[in-house]
Parts: structure tokens; sequence; C-alpha cells
């Protein structure tokens, strides 16, 4: 038997902690500074409300309906779609590799927090002296030792939970972290807005600029972050869906997580802003000059803005790596368990192995972003994974499914147990506007990646890191879809099959 999440609030204080992670944090902020802050805006309103949502609810229908890890719902959805949930748990097992790297920079930064052991300048202190970044992303330089103790606690917290098992692992640690987790925000957003400048670095994110509606890599980046950020599209919210009982109201439960993701969101937006707004105050310049940090905003410029502070800098510092850390830990372990899922609903293993299959290798590839090349190889494996990987998950998804299947049937089995109903609206949201929006955007994106590389990096670098690990990943996909499963996996177990078998025979 199956486990089952012990309840519907369980569940949902899981996928919000799926969802609200370091993409909230740490990334919205930065992809929204790169991306025109206002102007990225209305991007992101219209793929929330137009994919964001509609796939929320697709992915809850159906891994509550099939009640398996993505592979074997796309299998058993149809037979001829299961690579594409093995495609998902690649991107998904990738994102692990790194995003736990992540984790252990703000596990170090936290404490440094305690003594701003930064220093005054945190830039120099990041890339220099903390992760020793090398020239290029194929010159390793070697294991940051400094980095050995935080990495190993980071991945014997997430293996502990794992092994633990949706209640007592991911359920425990959800309820542990994410009080703490708002409590944190609390404070600095209330910190942040009452700073001189504030004001300017909430302007900069709010004031719309319509020309930018024009850009495609701007709307590419609103689709990357919303999927990211809601955590669709690659395999976790299908897997976390499967523990569900069938007689879920799944649309309510949609709405609850999204309205509470992107609120999260834009709150510690708001937050992370002001403060941004405080610093260009501070030194005299534009907000855009301080918020072009990219991937390292976090780390570079947040401790700086900390340094600035009139007073209790050290708690400041403590409440935003604290609340990086928690939003971290309740992602990582989704992702984890999307994979592991992936594995134990195919293959004839047990848990335990299932989670011994995914952390061993992808604790062992994850060294490679603690090396000096780390920083570097993490962004390109970021923007690939995201741009590439993911959006085009997301385009198959919804493709395969409002094309090829009747997604009429998946409204019907989200709305029998829903409080109030999906209209016609989701279908087209889903088979229409998000297949031609998010189609087009991956097409322009490819090319432009394609014709211009990413980042300024060299060839050589984007040649391993980015395409290679796509052709990797490739190849994973379709030997994992080859392999042969336990008998029945593609069959769905215990009473919803009978459930589905009498809807059909309607
Ligand atoms: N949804 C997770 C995040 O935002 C992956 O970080």
């Amino acid at each position: 038997m199956r486990d089952q999440w012990n309840s519907k609030v369980g569940f949902i204080m899981a996928a919000i902690g799926s969802a609200v992670g370091l993409g909230n944090i740490w990334r919205f902020p930065y992809i929204a500074a790169t991306n025109g802050g206002g102007a990225f805006l209305l991007p992101y309103f219209f793929v929330i409300l137009t994919a964001g949502i509609p796939i929320l609810i697709l992915e809850y229908t159906m891994g509550k309906t099939y009640r398996g890890g993505a592979p074997s719902t796309w299998a058993r959805i149809n037979k001829r779609f299961e690579w594409l949930g093995w495609w998902q748990v690649m991107c998904s097992f990738i994102i692990i590799t790194y995003y736990s790297a992540i984790v252990v920079w703000v596990v170090s930064y936290l404490g440094f927090a305690f003594t701003s052991a930064w220093g005054a300048d945190p830039t120099s202190f990041f890339v220099g002296d903390y992760l020793g970044v090398t020239d290029s992303a194929l010159h390793l330089g070697g294991i940051q030792t400094n980095l050995l103790i935080p990495f190993l606690c980071v991945w014997l917290v997430a293996a502990v939970i794992i092994y633990r098992g949706i209640n007592r692992g991911i359920n425990l640690a959800c309820k542990i972290c994410l009080p703490i987790l708002v409590f944190m925000i609390f404070i600095l957003v209330i910190r942040g807005l009452t700073l001189p400048g504030a004001v300017d670095g909430l302007a900069y994110m709010f004031t719309p600029d319509w020309s930018a509606l024009l850009k495609p890599s701007v709307w590419v980046a609103a689709y990357g972050q919303v999927f990211y950020s809601l955590s669709i599209c690659f395999a976790i919210m299908i897997s976390y869906a499967s523990y569900l009982p069938k007689k879920t109201d799944v649309v309510n439960t949609a709405f609850i997580t999204a309205t509470a993701n992107h609120g999260f969101e834009l709150f510690a937006g708001i937050g992370v802003f002001s403060i941004m707004g405080f610093m260009a105050f501070q030194q005299n310049v534009a907000v855009s000059d301080v918020a072009t940090a990219g991937v390292g905003l976090a780390f570079m410029t947040f401790p700086t803005a900390i340094n600035t502070l009139p007073g209790f800098n050290a708690f400041f510092g403590i409440c935003f790596f604290g609340a990086l850390l928690t939003a971290g830990v309740t992602s990582l372990i989704s992702i984890l368990q999307a994979v592991t899922s992936g594995f134990q609903d195919k293959f004839n293993v047990s848990h335990n192995k299932a989670c011994t299959i995914v952390i061993v290798p992808a604790f062992v590839i994850s060294f490679l972003f603690i090396t000096g090349a780390g920083l570097n190889i993490l962004d390109i494996v970021d923007y690939f994974i995201n741009n590439i990987g993911v959006a085009s998950a997301g385009f198959l998804e919804i493709f395969l499914i409002g094309w090829f299947f009747k997604l009429e049937k998946l409204r019907k089995e989200a709305n029998e147990f829903s409080n109030f109903s999906i209209g016609k609206w989701w279908l087209y949201a889903i088979k229409i506007v998000t297949v031609i929006g998010l189609g087009a955007m991956l097409i322009l994106n490819l090319k432009d990646t394609i014709l211009n590389g990413y980042g300024g990096y060299g060839i050589a670098d984007i040649t391993v890191f980015g395409w290679g690990l796509i052709f990797l990943c490739v190849v994973a996909t379709i030997v994992l879809t080859l392999l042969r499963g336990r008998e029945g996996y593609d069959k769905i177990p215990d009473e919803s099959d009978v459930s589905l078998k009498e809807k059909e025979a309607e």
C-alpha cells in the first residue's frame, strides 16, 4: 500500500513548503530586477493566471487520479508518454545537485551573519575568500574545504527527512520550518519598509513598463519563474499529489497553494526591494544599479545592505539567511521526493532503496558545485535546466495532455470533489493560451541561446555544462524509459482504478 498524507492540512503545508523556496526569496528579486523590475510584473501575473494556477490544478488532478510519481503517472495516462515523466524527473535531479549547494552557502552565511564575517566588501568575500571562484566553469580549482562541513550537514539533514517518508519526514519538517520562515520574513519586511529610500526600491519593483511586453526574454523569464516557484512541470507536484486521498478538493487546494506562494513571493520581494532602495539611497545611486547582481544578490548585495543598516545588523542578517534556510530545506526535500517516487513507482524497489539510488549520485555530483568553478557552473546549469529543461517539460506536458488526451476528463475529475468547479476557461488556458505563449517563447529563446550562448560564457563552458548537460538528460531519459519496470507499474493502483473505469463507462 502506498503512503498517504495524514491530513489535507499536512499536504497543503508540504505543497506550500515545496513552492515557497529559494525561488521566492533568492531568485524572484534578481529575476525581477534583471528583467526591468516593475516591467516583469505584468507578464508574471499573466503567466500565474493563465499557466501557473491551471497547471497546478492539472498536476494535482493527475497525481491524485493516477497515483504515481511523474513517470508512472504519465505511463498510466498513456504508455507512450512515460518518457516525459522521466524528462521531468531528470530536470529535478539536476536541480537537486545545485539547489543543495545554494542551501550550503545559506548555512555558511547564517553563521557569518552573527559576526558580519563577510567584512566590509561582501562581494570580494563571496567570490574570493568564500567560493574561490576560478576564471572558467571548466577550471575546477579543487574543492573549497571551508564548504565541506555545511555541505555534509545539508545532505545529512535532507537524507534523514527523505528516508523518514512523507509524514514522519517531509510533513514534520514543513510544520517546523514554515512558521519560522513566515516570522523571519515579517521582521525583514517591517524593517525594510521603515528604512529611508524604501519607497524608491518599491517604485522600482512596481512601476510597470509596457514596452517590456514586447521582449520575449521577459516572458520566458516569467514562465520560468512561475514554474520554478510553484514547483510545477518538473515532477514535484504530480508526485506530492499522488499521496492524496482520491476525495481531495484539488481546485481549492491549488488556489490556496498558489495564493500563499505568490503572496509570499511578493511580500518577500517588498522586503528585499525596500532594503535595496535603502542601499541605493545610502550610496546615492539608482536602485537599478544595486539590483543587478544576478545569482549573487542574496550573497553579495544583501550582506552589503545588512552592513549599512543603522542597528541590529546581526539580527536582520540572521532573519534573512534563516528564512532562506527554512525555505530552501522544505523545497529541497520536495525535489528529492519527486525523483525518489519516480524510481519507487516504476521499479521494484523499497522506499529506502529508492532514496539511496537517488541520494548517492546526487550527493556525489553536487561536489562539483563546491569547487572553485561551482558558481559559474551553477549559473550555466540553472539557466539551461530552467529555460530549456523545465520550460520544454512544461510545454510538452500541456501539449500532450491538451491535444492528445481528453483534458475534459481531467476537468471532471478535478471538479468531482471540489467546492467550486473550474469552468471551460481552464481547458482554453492550457490547450491554447499556454501552448501558444509558452511554445513561442520557448522557440525564440532557444534560438537566442543557440546563436548567442548565455551570460558571456565561453563556447567550451556552454557546450559542456549547458548543451552537454541537456544531452545527458536526454540519454538518461531514454534509458530510464526503456528499462523494464515492475509488473503493472503502468496501471492505476487500487480504488482509483475502479472509480476511473466507472467514469470511463459513463
Ligand atoms: N519551488 C521551489 C522554489 O521556489 C523550487 O525554490
